[in-house]
């Protein structure tokens, strides 16, 4: 492992193991993370794999190295944990898309509909669900409920109607979008199919509809990564997030993995999940801050809904 040191000469990861030990801290890291982040974390995973690794931990400090939301769930399924975050700033536009006062008015619209909301919501928006569900079980959760059963799902259109297509459902769905799939365009990834032909296409569901028409494969981060283990092929076109091509390249180093970039970059990197740095982790464990806090009130109705999707998964 890299040592990362700064102009003061702090050896960071020499620090960071000191502050695991001292705080019996666990560090949770998405596969989104920077590589060093991820070397460093006990634990990588995806949202759910994440949200059951801190239903179970034993630790009394959990560091979140991911986005605010994800945070938020492992506090309200351990309230009398500290949970810090390297920045406090790291959000998703998914979250951010749906407002409490608006989904509020949004759901009363819909008195006979349960609302099943992905884990990319805040607090107040899993306070007002039925059940949660991430990208790995979200047609599981689906399918949980009675074919007649009229459903609300929020807050990922491109999820929602991935889900739809899969089950033969008609959600109704809010209107929002991952600001990194959901930019992807279709005229870039049938250009990198043309110039790659022996590549296979695997894409996160959050990915817009037309590029998940094109895909050999379609899954949550966990799920592609795991496809690209398991596929005899020796090249992937890879239409999510660049971080997760790190332990591709670890576990299957003789495979070609080709980021399907956007347009705004070389590559499709989450600007919040990429706010966290190796030196924030260590000044959050040292200061204790930023904390993840919440209304206990608000702990208990949100812990309900991800609970439910807990039993299911
Ligand atoms: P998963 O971790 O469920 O694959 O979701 C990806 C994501 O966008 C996390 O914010
Ligand atoms: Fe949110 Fe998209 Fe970033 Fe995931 S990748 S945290 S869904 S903005």
């Amino acid at each position: 492992m890299t040592l990362l040191k700064n102009e003061i000469n702090i050896d960071f990861i020499k620090e960071i193991n000191l502050l695991r030990k001292e705080h019996h801290a666990i560090i949770l890291a998405h596969y989104y993370q920077i590589p060093e982040i991820q070397d460093l974390s006990d634990f990588i995973g995806d949202s759910l794999a994440l949200a059951q690794e801190a239903k179970k931990t034993n630790a009394e400090m959990i560091v979140f190295a991911g986005v605010h939301f994800m945070a938020e769930t492992a506090k309200i399924l351990n309230p009398d944990k500290k949970v810090v975050v390297p920045d406090i700033t790291a959000g998703c536009s998914l979250a951010d898309s749906c407002k409490p006062d608006e989904f509020k008015k949004f759901i009363e619209k819909y008195p006979d509909h349960v609302v099943i909301s992905y884990i990319n919501c805040s607090a107040e928006i899993k306070a007002m669900s039925d059940v949660i569900c991430t990208s790995s079980n979200a047609v599981k959760v689906v399918e949980s409920f009675p074919k007649d059963q009229k459903i609300i799902f929020a807050p990922d259109k491109n999820l929602g109607n991935y889900v739809n297509s899969i089950t033969g459902r008609n959600m109704v769905l809010w209107n929002g979008s991952c600001e990194v799939h959901d930019l992807l365009l279709l005229e870039n990834v049938v250009k990198l199919k043309m110039d790659n032909p022996e590549a296979k296409l695997i894409a996160h569901p959050e990915c817009k509809s037309v590029i998940l028409e094109i895909a050999d494969f379609i899954g949550s981060t966990t799920a592609l990564l795991n496809y690209t283990k398991s596929d005899k092929s020796m090249e992937f076109i890879v239409a999510t997030e660049t971080g997760i091509i790190y332990q591709m390249q670890k576990e299957s180093p003789d495979k070609k993995f080709i980021i399907a970039a956007n347009d705004n970059c070389a590559c499709n990197d989450c600007f919040h999940m990429k706010k966290n740095t190796v030196e924030k982790i260590y000044l959050c464990m040292k200061n204790g801050k930023p904390e993840i806090n919440l209304p206990e009130e608000l702990i208990i109705k949100a812990r309900k809904p991800i609970l439910r999707m807990l039993e299911l998964s």
